[in-house]
C-alpha cells in the first residue's frame, strides 16, 4: 500500500540525536544511554502513580503512559525514552482474555494447544489501540530532540506466553507444538508476526523514531530450531517496517550462540546480554550493524567503583564497534537504587565524550 513507502517523519534534531546517530553508525558526541525496563518498580514515582492502578488498565491511559515513559528521562538524563506498554497489550487489545499478575508476568486464561485457538487471533486493527496513538502523541510533543522506542514482543516469545499460559522456565508445551505440530506452529507464528508488525506500525505513524523487537526468551531455543522454527516470523516483522526507515532494534536474552542468526532477521541494532563481550557479539552480528548493551543488570547492586570498573569493561570492548548504544543486558532489576542508574548515565557520558 502507499503507506508502506513512506518514511517516517522525524524531526531533524530527533534525527540528529546521539542515538539514532548510533543506530545509523554515525559518529556521536557520545555513546547513548538508555535502559531497558527503566520506567518501573525502580522508581518510587513510578510506584507512586501506579498505586491501586492495574498494569494492563496503565497501559491503556494515555496521561499515565506519558507520565511513566518521561519519569527516567527527566530523572536519568538517559538518551532514549522506551514507550511504557507490555509485550501482552496488543493481544489484549484482539480481545484475548490475559493478565499480568504483579511479581509474575503475563497470564493468559485459556493457552493456545490446539488448531481451533487460532481462531482466536484475529488481525490488530489501529482503531485498537487508539491509547498508543494518542500517548505517542502526547509523548513526541514533550519529549523535543529526545527519540522514543515504540516495542513489540517477538512472535517466538509471545507464543510462548500463549501456549503455556504463563511464564514458563522450560517452554515445554510450547517446543512440544514447535516440533509435534509444525504446521500449526507456523500458521501461529505467522499470525502473531502480523500483529507484531501492526502493533510496531502503528507506535511508528504516531511519531516513535525507533523500535525494539523483544524476542526475551529465544535464547531458550537451539540455533537449527530458531533458523527454521521462528527467524521467518521474526523477518516477516522487519520486512513489515523496513520502509518506514527508522532503526529496528533486535533483542533477546542469552542469546550468544543465535546472534548471527537473529541479526540476518533483519534489525539494523542487534542487543546482547553480557554473557559476551561485545566484541564478540559484533564479529557474530556482522559489521553493517550497530550493537546494543550488555552491563548485567545485578552489577548495579555493587559499590560505585565496581559498577564503573564493569561499565568500563563494556565500553573498552565496544571501542572500535561501528556503533554502539550503552545498555544492560536485561532490564533494570526492580531492587536496584535508581541513583546507581543516574551515576551510571553520567559516567558513560562523560568517559565517551568528544
Ligand atoms: O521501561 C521499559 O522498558 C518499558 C516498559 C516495559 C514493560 N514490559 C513494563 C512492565 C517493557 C519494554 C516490557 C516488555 C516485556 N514484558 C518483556 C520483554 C522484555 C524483557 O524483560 O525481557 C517481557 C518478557 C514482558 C512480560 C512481562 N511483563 C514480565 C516478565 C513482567 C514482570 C513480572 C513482574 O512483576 O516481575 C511483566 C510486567 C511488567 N511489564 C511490569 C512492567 C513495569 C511490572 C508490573 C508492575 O509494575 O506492576
Amino acid at each position: 500500500t502507499a503507506d508502506d513507502t513512506i518514511p517516517a517523519q522525524i524531526p531533524p534534531a530527533t534525527a540528529d540525536s546521539a542515538f539514532l546517530r548510533a543506530c545509523r553508525r554515525e559518529p556521536v558526541p557520545h555513546t547513548p544511554v538508555w535502559f531497558m525496563r527503566q520506567a518501573g518498580r525502580s522508581l518510587p514515582e513510578y510506584r507512586r502513580v501506579r498505586e491501586g492502578i492495574g498494569m494492563l488498565d496503565s497501559c491503556m491511559r494515555p496521561d499515565l503512559v506519558t507520565e511513566i515513559t518521561l519519569q527516567p528521562v527527566r530523572r536519568h538524563g538517559v538518551d532514549a525514552a522506551i514507550y511504557f506498554s507490555d509485550i501482552v497489550v496488543p493481544l489484549k487489545a484482539i480481545g484475548l482474555e490475559l493478565d499480568i499478575k504483579p511479581g509474575v508476568g503475563p497470564v493468559v486464561d485459556h493457552p493456545f494447544r490446539t488448531r481451533e485457538d487460532l481462531a482466536r487471533l484475529r488481525p490488530l486493527e489501529p482503531g485498537d489501540v487508539d491509547y498508543v496513538t494518542e500517548a505517542v502523541g502526547m509523548l513526541t510533543a514533550e519529549l523535543g530532540a529526545t527519540p522514543l522506542i515504540g516495542f513489540a514482543g517477538a512472535p517466538f516469545t509471545l507464543a510462548s506466553y500463549l501456549v503455556e499460559g504463563g511464564p514458563s522456565r522450560n517452554h515445554e508445551h510450547t517446543k512440544a507444538m514447535m516440533y509435534g505440530a509444525p504446521d500449526l506452529w507456523a500458521d501461529l507464528l505467522d499470525r502473531l508476526a502480523d500483529i507484531t508488525a501492526a502493533f510496531l506500525k502503528v507506535q511508528i505513524e504516531a511519531g516513535a523514531s525507533a523500535v525494539q523487537l523483544f524476542d526475551s526468551w529465544a535464547g531458550a531455543l537451539a540455533p537449527e530450531d530458531y533458523r527454521r522454527s521462528v527467524l521467518p516470523a521474526s523477518a516477516k516483522v522487519f520486512d513489515a517496517v523496513a520502509p518506514y526507515g527508522v532503526p529496528r532494534i533486535h533483542f533477546g536474552v542469552g542469546t550468544g550462540e543465535l546472534l548471527g542468526s537473529m541479526s540476518e532477521a533483519g534489525a539494523d541494532v542487534v542487543g546482547a546480554d553480557w554473557r559476551v563481550p561485545l566484541d564478540e557479539a559484533s564479529r557474530r552480528i556482522g559489521p553493517d550493524k550497530a550493537v546494543q548493551g550488555n552491563l548485567d543488570p545485578a552489577v548495579l547492586f555493587a559499590p560505585r567503583e565496581a559498577v564503573e570498573a564493569q561499565a568500563r569493561r563494556v565500553l573498552d570492548a565496544a571501542r572500535d564497534l561501528p556503533g554502539h548504544v550503552f545498555n544492560l543486558g536485561h532490564g533494570v532489576l526492580p531492587d536496584t537504587d535508581p541513583d546507581a542508574l543516574t551515576r551510571l548515565v553520567e559516567y558513560v557520558h562523560e568517559q565517551t565524550a568528544r
